[in-house]
């Protein structure tokens, strides 16, 4: 009888299976009404008193082993269940998550912003579907000026007082309209010249302008300004002003900043003489202040309009301008990480 109780507690502990049916026939085999416990307790009465106490205690932890290994695979069969029905596999990698880029013009111009940000300049915009005024004439553009020359501007057909604005220069006289002296913002913005699209230029492009009105404002401000943001911006710190011409500044200059000949790319760049010209600049010419109702004898300014694609050529060594308006995937994705 004893030993009989021990193969029983043997075939339960052998018992394995994670199918619910087979695991419920067991229970009935060993737990149902008619199961082999019950048999046992049954046969209770027959056993010899002395043995009484042996048999008593084997039926119970008969039992309990029975009622254990049924929970346990029940859980078992149930859980592999639930993963299936979900349909997870718990065991798979995940998937990386594809950091986006920034594009190399919002990369410089935010530098640029956060440059001037830092000397007291706002930050302001304007449209870029503009007016001859704000565009040309208020700028101190005489009407047989080059730069009005259909060949540089887009009109547009309906009307051809308007036009999509060739320079940030347009963002100097809206913003001068609505606001008066001390002025100190730059504007950032696209801009669109009827040029041939070729490596070096496009008929889309970016620029960041400056303007700067005060009462003293001079032109040593003007260059104290544009050294510290060419040593913010490029780590160089000799530039020269050359002469130049520009309708709306007066004096204007032409803004080199020396890049150095220490490797074969500044030869390249800089055409072999070191320099590279970043932008224009000059004092506002007292005609646009004057268009602009601001008195000349009591303020004077400076203004600066540099191109956003030329300077990310630069600091990027990137040989094509076509390649910023791609969109290509592999060009992109170079500029990670943002922040
Ligand atoms: N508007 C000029 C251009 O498109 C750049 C420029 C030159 C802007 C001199 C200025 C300036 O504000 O003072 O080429």
């Amino acid at each position: 009888m004893i030993k009989q109780i021990d193969q029983y507690l043997e075939e339960i502990e052998q018992f394995q299976s994670n199918d619910l049916k087979e695991i419920d026939s067991f229970r009935i085999k060993f737990l149902g009404k008619k199961g082999i416990l019950n048999q046992l307790f049954s046969e209770f009465k027959n056993v010899p008193n002395d043995q009484k106490k042996l048999y008593g205690q084997k039926i119970n932890s008969l039992k309990q082993a029975a009622n254990h290994k049924i929970n346990q695979l029940k859980e078992q069969a149930e859980n592999t269940l639930e993963e299936q029905g979900s349909g997870l596999d718990l065991t798979r990698p995940g998937y990386p998550v594809e950091i986006g880029s920034r594009h190399p013009i919002s990369i410089v111009k935010n530098q640029i912003i956060e440059i001037f940000k830092r000397i007291g300049f706002n930050v302001s915009e304007g449209p870029e579907i503009e007016d001859d005024w704000h565009n040309f004439t208020a700028l101190n553009l005489p009407e047989y000026h080059p730069a009005r020359d259909m060949q540089d501007t887009f009109f547009l057909q309906q009307n051809p007082d308007w036009l999509l604005r060739t320079h940030t220069s347009s963002v100097q006289t809206r913003y001068m309209e609505s606001h008066r002296p001390p002025i100190r913002t730059i504007s950032p913005g696209r801009v669109y010249r009827n040029e041939d699209i070729s490596a070096r230029s496009h008929c889309i492009f970016h620029q960041v302008e400056g303007l700067y009105i005060d009462k003293g404002v001079s032109f040593a401000d003007l260059k104290q300004t544009l050294l510290y943001f060419t040593k913010e911006m490029f780590g160089k710190s000799k530039i020269r002003l050359r002469p130049s011409y520009f309708p709306f500044t007066e004096p204007s200059a032409e803004v080199d900043i020396y890049w150095g000949l220490k490797t074969e790319t500044d030869y390249r760049i800089t055409k072999g003489t070191g320099w590279l010209e970043i932008m224009g600049a000059g004092m506002v010419d007292p005609n646009v202040l004057k268009n602009m109702d601001i008195d000349p004898d009591e303020y004077t300014g400076f203004a600066f309009g540099m191109g956003i694609e030329r300077i990310a050529m630069l600091l990027y060594q990137i040989p094509d301008i076509r390649m910023f308006y791609e969109n290509d995937m592999r060009f992109l994705k170079q500029f990670k990480p943002i922040v």
